[in-house]
């Protein structure tokens, strides 16, 4: 599956003609067949309104966040979220993705070394985007190998508070193409312009100095953090 504009087009623009609960979620999740014109897609609708609270985020934004992360993905180049945006929908404002279809058995730990260099990509992802939640089925394999990354409503906290599966590559060097990338994204925080405009906009002041520092951070560490050992290979 690759980035679809039609499919794209669909989840912005269309209606949403049918909306079922997802037994998986901890927060109200749905999916919903979405039609434009003649055309139909699967998406995946988080509404505001379905969050749960949590002691350490703000209440009501991790909409926000999910949104805010796939534009991170974006404007990085980093193609693995699927296409987000925020809408209106049968429970009122929220993210609406696309439906990823993927094999349900399929999880980090099933995936082989043909994954590594997806999972590196978004292992360096998750430290600037601060993910907070980073699970063994948000990580999913579509029929092609293609990684998909989802449920990413818990990032950019201002504290680093990173949690997540992904310790294959603790003490390993980040990939040079991957800190290229950051390296210029650290440049553009001086004045924000496109996607990364708009996740400013979309974010805390105070979180975005905390991304710009992260970035700093992952720049000068130039490594994987966390404690050698605990990794899937190391079991
Ligand atoms: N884009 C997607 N494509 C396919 N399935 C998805 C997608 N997003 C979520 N899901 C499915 O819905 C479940 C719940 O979504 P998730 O984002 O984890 O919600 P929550 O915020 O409630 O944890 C996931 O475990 C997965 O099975
Ligand atoms: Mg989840």
């Amino acid at each position: 599956m690759s980035l679809d504009k039609s499919a794209c087009d669909i989840i912005q623009q269309g209606e949403i003609i049918s909306c079922n609960l997802t037994p998986l979620g901890s927060n109200y999740t749905f999916t919903v067949q979405v039609q434009l014109g003649d055309q139909t897609s699967l998406g995946i609708y988080k509404p505001r309104d379905g969050e749960s609270p949590l002691w350490d985020f703000p209440s009501g934004t991790l909409y926000k966040r999910e949104y805010a992360a796939y534009l991170l993905s974006q404007h990085l180049g980093w193609d693995f979220i699927p296409y987000t945006t925020i809408r209106d929908g049968p429970y009122g404002i929220g993210t609406l993705q696309l439906f990823v279809d993927h094999d349900p058995k399929e999880n980090y730990y099933t995936l082989t070394e043909a994954s590594a260099d997806q999972l590196k990509t978004i292992a360096c992802f998750d430290l600037v985007a601060n993910s907070t939640d980073r699970k063994p089925n948000h990580l999913l394999l579509d029929e092609a190998g293609k990684l998909w990354s989802i449920d990413h409503g818990l990032t950019f906290h201002s504290d680093t508070k990173i949690r997540t599966v992904i310790w294959d590559f603790c003490g390993e060097r980040i990939p040079k193409h991957l800190l290229k990338r950051l390296s210029a994204l650290y440049t553009e925080f001086e004045a924000p312009e496109g996607l990364l405009r708009e996740i400013q906009e979309t974010i805390h002041p105070d979180e975005m100095d905390a991304l710009r520092r992260r970035v700093r951070w992952v720049l000068s560490e130039g490594v994987y953090p966390g404690l050698p050992g605990r990794n899937r290979r190391g079991r």
